[in-house]
Order: structure tokens, then sequence, then C-alpha cells
């Protein structure tokens, strides 16, 4: 699929089927992840892989919506505070950095017939508790990963005119 199509048909699935990934999706995906740019190129991140049903509570704690544990895997984004890039005026890039990383994983699912959605609504503390990284690693985001069980919605976004400043 072209790039242009390619954002076009992502959307935010919330409903899936429970069919697994395959793991040479799973893979590609999480490679397509890895390609990201990131601040000096210093990749402060980790991609954590969670298996739904063998994660159930500690997923439920984390966000509750019942979509979120419907996708046979979701993929967890934590950024790595103490490596990222910190501009001269203080301000981190470890969830710019970590935000890019995420929306190459999610074109890419979208690229192989798999449906994702963004979630930044978790339960923080439910998340650090679940991946045990340690006190450095902030989570960023997550997604669901597998098959949508249900079809797109129109998009709604604001004219580009409202979106765009020509100086
Ligand atoms: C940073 C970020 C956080 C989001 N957090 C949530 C969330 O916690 N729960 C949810 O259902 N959707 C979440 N979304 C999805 C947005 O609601 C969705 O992208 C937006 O409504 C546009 O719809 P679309 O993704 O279908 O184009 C989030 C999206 C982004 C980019």
């Amino acid at each position: 699929m072209g790039f242009f199509d390619l954002a076009k048909q992502r959307y935010s699935v919330r409903a899936y089927k429970p069919d697994a990934v395959e793991d040479e999706k799973l893979k590609q995906v999480l490679s397509a992840g890895a390609l990201a740019p990131t601040a000096c190129n210093l990749q402060p991140f980790r991609l954590v892989v969670v298996r739904t049903r063998e994660h159930l509570d500690a997923l439920k704690k984390l966000y509750s919506a019942p979509f979120f544990v419907q996708a046979p895997v979701v993929i967890g984004v934590y950024a790595d505070l103490g490596t990222a890039w910190v501009r001269r005026d203080g301000k981190s890039y470890a969830d710019v950095d970590a935000a890019i990383v995420m929306d190459h994983i999610i074109l890419a699912a979208t690229e192989l017939g798999l449906g994702t959605c963004w979630i930044g609504a978790f339960d923080a503390q439910a998340a650090r508790d679940l991946a045990g990284l340690g006190a450095g690693w902030e989570p960023v985001a997550f997604t669901p990963l597998g098959y949508p069980a249900s079809g797109q919605p129109a998009k709604r976004r604001k004219p580009l005119e409202e979106l765009v400043t020509y100086l």
C-alpha cells in the first residue's frame, strides 16, 4: 500500500477478533518500530510485547476498556528517561522518540492488515508494574494488536486551513 492510502486506512480499532497474530507479522511490526528515527539516534526505548491471555489481570488494571484485551497481543512503548536526548533548555525528547516509534508500529500493522489503537489513558503505575523495567523507564503508549472485528468509521478532521499556518 502507498503511504497516502496507508494514512487514510489506519484508524483506531476498538473491536478485535480472537485470531492469533502470526509471529512473522509481529516481527515485521516490531522491526518497523526499531527503524523509527530518534533524537541523536539514541534509541532510548523498549518495546514490551504482552501476550494478552497470559497477563489478563495486569492488562485490565492498566486500561479497563474491554476492547483492550480482545486482541491477542498488546504492545507497550517505554522510554528510557536517563538515555534520551535533552535539549539545551532542558526539554527531554523521550516522549517524542517513543511516539514516533509507536506511529511506525501502528502504520506497519495497518500495512499488514492488523488493527491497532493508540492508548494514552492508561494507569502509569500499572504499566510500570507490568514491565518491571525500573524507575527510569516511562511508559508512553500502548496498543492492542490483532485483526479488526469492525469496519472503519468516517474520519473526522479539522480542515487543513485550521491546521496549517503559512508564513
Ligand atoms: C496520543 C494518543 C492517545 C490516545 N489515547 C487513547 C485512549 O486512551 N483510548 C482510546 O480509545 N483512544 C485513544 N487514542 C485514539 C484517538 O482517540 C484517535 O486516534 C482519534 O479519535 C482519531 O481517530 P482515528 O485514530 O480512528 O483516526 C489516542 C490517540 C493518540 C494519538
